[in-house]
């Protein structure tokens, strides 16, 4: 298995801000814009099926209300997450990760899975998240990259699927951010690109750490962030800034 085998861009919760995100409806217009990798994020519901959200609650993102984990999937699968987007996404669903596998094979994309846990249930959801993804993903020539902002998610995930690569997500670089990849055998750190310049980018690829950054909308930060050596650009912009950006610019 390469240890790096991922595209320069990645779409941001599989369509950007052109569908409704974490949504199957929004990894076919990823695809359809010509991507390779997308990023979303997974989380679990109250009977323990492994989904995609972003947020504790369903409100911003779905016609429901009130806390994702304390709803079963069923409750969760009758609500609409298309239509706060667009009257056109009304059949869109909160897609369990099976399904969500069976669209990237589909369309033969690449992927990057957050590991979103709901409050107080980071160990959980870091356990039955990668072990869906392994299991998932088994005969997969680009294996999962997993990722979190949690770190005892990231570690359980390490504990039941040592073989996937890792990525510990960070808001804010912090000043720990060597111990902790390592002690997680992590392949890459991810950060919000506002928080990175050129110098911490030297020094986190001297630790021989991939960077994936996002998430990056203007074009010309994008191209900046590559020539300090980022190695992947997560971003809602994925109509300016393609799959190709950056061997066309
Ligand atoms: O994984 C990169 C990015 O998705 C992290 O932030 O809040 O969009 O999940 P957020
Ligand atoms: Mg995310």
């Amino acid at each position: 298995m390469r240890t790096w085998p991922y595209p320069a861009i990645v779409a941001h919760r599989g369509g950007g801000k052109l569908a409704p995100e974490n949504t199957l409806e929004a990894i076919d217009v990823g695809a359809r814009f010509g991507h390779k990798m997308i990023e979303f994020d997974a989380k679990l519901s109250a009977d323990d099926i492994v989904f995609l959200l972003h947020d504790d609650a369903v409100d911003r993102t779905s016609n429901g209300r009130g806390a994702a984990k304390a709803m079963t999937y069923a409750q969760l699968r009758a609500l609409d997450a298309g239509t706060w987007f667009g009257a056109e996404f009304a059949n869109a669903r909160m897609p369990t990760l099976a399904q969500v596998h069976e669209r990237c094979v589909k369309h033969g994309l690449a992927v990057n899975i957050e590991i979103k846990p709901s409050q107080g249930r980071d160990v959980e959801t870091g356990v039955l998240v990668a072990r869906e993804a392994a299991h998932l993903w088994a005969d997969a020539e680009v294996a999962p990259l997993m990722s979190s902002f949690s770190y005892a998610a990231l570690e359980a995930a390490r504990d039941v699927a040592p073989n996937l690569p890792r990525g510990m997500l960070y808001e804010r670089v912090p000043v720990n951010w060597r111990a902790q990849t390592s002690a997680l055998s992590c392949v890459s750190l991810h950060a919000n690109h506002r928080t990175l310049d050129e110098a911490l980018v030297a020094q986190i690829k001297d630790a021989g750490l991939r960077i994936l950054a996002y998430t990056v909308n203007d074009p010309a930060r994008a191209r900046l962030l590559a020539q300090w050596g980022v190695d992947a650009i997560c971003t809602d912009r994925i109509d300016i800034i393609g799959a190709d950006f950056l061997e066309a610019s």
